[in-house]
């Protein structure tokens, strides 16, 4: 079948590489796409990568038309958000992502939490607040630490956890002064939770549900996990810290009845689902959703995924997923680091030149191109903040590390940093 996969991320990249590999796949297009999925393209030899004007939906749809495209893969949140899943499904496309309304899993913080406390399923005490005065009336009912929330997308900025009383009076009063523009038109207060975080992916037709592993990131851009959030600066899978039986309960208090409540209230949910729990001592409770496969998690998911892509996202886009093959991950694990451009997340450095992949890739791993351009000469430049992800798998968590970095190290990019310390946390924990 013809394959239209949108985006132009590393996630992208991960998932281009797997579709490609899967002997359904005829033609794959991206749109926008980059310069390593166009590579993955040109190795098959048909498709490309195309610039459709991804908010015109009509177009989209038309593209697809023109092509005979059969399923359309949606790697980021906002096409979604802005329904267009629901757009193309309306065209007679089989699309794998959520409608419009079931995306505002992501794309509204309050309607997760209303669906949460509708279903039972465990997560931080909330109060939901359409203005400053009454965000400032409830702080009152929140001891500190409190976690303060833009209700709407905010490139995962929207999120202050206030040490002091008046620091969430002062992020109450930037969120609803346009700190984050619409996003925080309404604001979600919320009890901070301890533990450890971990993402487990889920990924479900509206009813049928199969687990699609764990994984870890590492936010914060310094090392140690310090300084201003990101994207992500790296990641593992699988997460030993969700061990069989939390990820079980995660799937039966969490996942399960959010699939069933999304079901109940007309807005079937089919797609990815991305929990991000924490696990407390109750018990592994709900921090967000995400509509989408989580960047950089993606990547290590797609390294330790020996099944075939296309048949599972395909079955899940058609709604047949209870009879299709459950997906198999390799009991390997993944890591992934990424080399970012300077100055990233504030004001990364874009054009410096990349040299030297090749040989990276010689050590067995695979570079996903996450911000890269190809300059007119045929050169391969940052763009972006995020620019690789040196990507290995291993026996263990400490060999797929080690040759993740060996791989960064042949990489010349001026330009570029990344953390030396992706894993830190499990690795300390696990028998040398
Ligand atoms: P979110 O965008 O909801 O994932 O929040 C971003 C980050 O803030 C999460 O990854 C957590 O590290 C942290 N966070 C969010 N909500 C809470 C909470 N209720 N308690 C503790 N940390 C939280
Ligand atoms: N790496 C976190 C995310 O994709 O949201």
């Amino acid at each position: 079948m013809n394959i239209l996969l949108i985006g132009s991320g590393g996630r992208e990249h991960a998932l281009a590489w797997k579709l490609a590999q899967s002997p359904r796949c005829t033609t794959l297009w991206a749109s926008p796409g980059n310069p390593g999925i166009a590579e993955v393209i040109a190795a098959r030899g048909k498709g490309g990568c195309v610039a459709l004007p991804l908010t015109d939906h009509a177009a989209v749809a038309t593209f697809c038309a023109e092509h005979e495209v059969a399923l359309v893969v949606v790697g980021p949140e906002a096409p979604l958000v802005d329904g267009l899943g629901d757009s193309l499904r309306a065209a007679g496309i089989a699309v794998f992502g959520p409608s419009k309304a079931a995306a505002q899993l992501e794309g509204s913080k309050g309607f997760t939490k209303d669906m949460c406390t509708r279903a039972g399923i465990p997560t931080a005490g909330y109060v939901r607040a359409k203005s400053a005065a009454e965000a400032h009336a409830a702080l009152a009912g929140f001891s500190l630490p409190v976690v303060i929330k833009a209700d709407g997308l905010a490139a995962g900025k929207g999120v202050v956890i206030a040490q002091t009383a008046e620091e969430a009076a002062a992020t109450i009063d930037d969120m609803f002064g346009g700190a984050f523009g619409g996003a925080g038109a309404e604001v979600v207060i919320e009890e901070f939770l301890e533990g450890e975080e971990v993402s487990l992916f889920a990924i479900t037709d509206g009813s049928a549900i199969v687990p699609f592993g764990s994984a870890q990131d590492h936010k914060r851009v310094g090392e140690g996990d310090t300084g201003p959030n990101t994207g992500g600066m790296g990641a593992y899978s699988p997460a030993p810290v969700l061990t069989a039986e939390l990820e079980a309960r995660a799937m039966a208090e969490i996942i399960a009845p959010t699939v069933k409540a999304m079901a109940e209230t007309g807005m079937p949910y089919s797609g990815v689902l991305f929990a991000g729990l924490m696990l407390t001592a109750e018990g592994p409770k709900l921090i967000e959703y995400n509509c989408r496969f989580g960047d950089p998690e993606c990547q290590v998911l797609m390294m330790r995924l020996e099944s075939d892509l296309v048949a599972l996202l395909d079955a899940c886009a058609r709604g047949e997923l209870a009879s299709a093959a459950a997906p198999s991950m390799s009991a390997e694990n993944a890591m992934t680091v990424v080399v970012a451009a300077r100055g990233y997340p504030a004001t990364p450095a874009s054009g410096g030149l990349i040299e030297n992949l090749s040989a990276a890739e010689a050590h067995g791993a695979k570079v996903f191109h996450a911000g890269t351009a190809a300059t007119a000469e045929g050169a391969l430049v940052a763009k972006g903040g995020r620019v690789l992800n040196v990507t290995a798998t291993g026996a263990n968590l400490q060999q797929a590390r080690d040759r993740a970095y060996a791989a960064l190290a042949e990489i010349h990019f001026d330009d570029g940093f990344w953390r030396s310390d992706i894993g830190w946390r499990e690795l300390a924990r696990q028998p040398t």
